[in-house]
């Protein structure tokens, strides 16, 4: 793990709030434990909803904003779909994977169908299915396993003696692509298969939303029982923003970092940061704060305990925005030395391609962040 989650040396990009495109008015809300509440949301924006386990914020956004069926719901109107994005599995069988979900096994199958060979077989697409009889191993109908009964024990699941895994039987594996199986295809991890299936158009563009959002690891055709709850989250999310076009969509998304990483959590919000980006509402329900406002108001707020942490986190970020040349001329006489972690950082920075941010000694024994071009000057000199 990057020990610069531990001290927020990383991190988001320092943004300018967004301005609402407007807000949705819910009024005289009683449900469970909430009576007679207004509540207001703006739209086009990222909104945090907070608070304590069992204030009602589930209530609030999950079924209330979630069915629309408020009777004073002002400006619901304005979306045409509300997401719910959760951590359920994608799919309850092994029989529906990654590259189906996506839709991009279909373009494989057709693939391999228009091979030479496949058409000199007459295979048509269906033949490449673990799904029907046809191509698909028939001891274990397709699905790589079978139950494997034990006489005074509960049964269990081992891999099919017959395909060992492969799913198919053996004519259907001697259809390559270049020089690979169908059952190749779907072990391949994202990444690979991104690389081998360059030219397919119905896959691209599903393969690199997955590469973009961090799941290149995962295997073509994973299927959806092995995800994480994580995973299933982040795949529904790269679906959505696969949608590509501009969204009047609203997401909501109830406590959506349980269980993550702070890496996984970064690139959550990333995800959620583009939604907004492409013109959609999100609206997070989080615990940890307590608070309402934009994050200066928060920040400025004297009664909260979130506000001094937050206002060093808004400082902090501020700081990124100053020039810093009086740090790098201070440093050149010994030479401007990067801290030690900037090479890594920078890195970083470049192949995330979210911003040109350098880290400099400032000569009092703590680093400052400036502009990664500034920097490069100062060493060139
Ligand atoms: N289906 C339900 N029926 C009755 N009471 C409920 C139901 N769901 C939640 N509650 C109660 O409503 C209150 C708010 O719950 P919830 O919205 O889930 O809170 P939060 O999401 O903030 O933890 C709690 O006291 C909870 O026990
Ligand atoms: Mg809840
Ligand atoms: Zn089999």
């Amino acid at each position: 793990m990057p020990p610069s989650h531990h001290f927020g040396r990383s991190g988001p990009e320092p943004r300018t709030p967004r301005e609402p495109e407007g807000w949705l008015h819910l009024k005289g809300i009683s449900r469970h434990n909430l009576q007679d509440l207004d509540a207001d949301f703006p739209l086009g924006v990222l909104t945090a909803v907070t608070g304590v386990s069992g204030s009602g914020k589930s209530t609030l956004v999950n079924e209330v904003l979630a069915d629309g069926e408020e009777t004073d719901a002002e400006g619901l109107g304005t979306f045409d779909r509300v997401v719910r994005v959760d951590q359920k599995p994608i799919g309850r069988t092994p029989r529906s994977n990654l590259a189906t979900y996506f839709g991009m096994f279909d373009a494989v199958r057709r693939v391999f169908a228009d091979t030479e060979e496949a058409r000199r077989r007459g295979y048509s697409p269906g033949r490449f299915s673990f799904n029907v009889a046809g191509g698909r191993c028939e001891t274990c109908d397709g699905e790589g396993f079978v139950a494997v009964e034990l006489l005074f024990l509960p049964g269990t699941y081992g891999p099919c003696p017959t395909c060992h895994g492969a799913r198919y039987n053996p004519e259907t594996l001697e259809v390559r692509h270049r020089d690979r199986s169908i059952a190749d295809v779907l072990a391949m991890t994202v990444a690979q298969a991104s690389e081998f299936l360059a030219d397919v158009r119905d896959a691209t563009r599903s393969l690199e939303t997955l590469l973009d959002v961090g799941l290149g690891y995962l295997r073509f055709g994973q299927p959806a029982t092995e995800l994480s709850g994580g995973e299933a989250q982040r795949i529904k999310l790269a679906t959505e923003l696969q949608r590509g076009r501009r969204g009047d969509a609203l997401y909501i998304l109830d406590e959506p970092t349980t269980g993550l990483h702070p890496a996984d959590i970064e690139l959550l919000v990333i995800q959620l940061q583009r939604l907004v980006d492409a013109g959609n509402t999100v609206v997070v329900v989080e615990h940890d704060i307590v608070a309402a406002g934009t994050p200066a108001e928060v920040a400025a707020g004297h009664a909260s305990r979130t506000a001094p942490y937050l206002s060093a986190h808004l400082a902090r970020a501020r700081r990124l925005d100053e020039p810093c040349d009086d740090e790098i001329s201070a440093a050149r006489p010994s030479g401007a030395r990067l801290r030690p972690d900037a090479v890594p950082l920078l890195q970083r920075v470049a192949r995330t391609r979210r911003g040109q941010q350098a880290s400099v000694e400032d000569g009092r024994g703590g680093f400052r962040t400036c502009d990664l071009s500034r920097v490069k000057r100062a060493l060139s000199h």
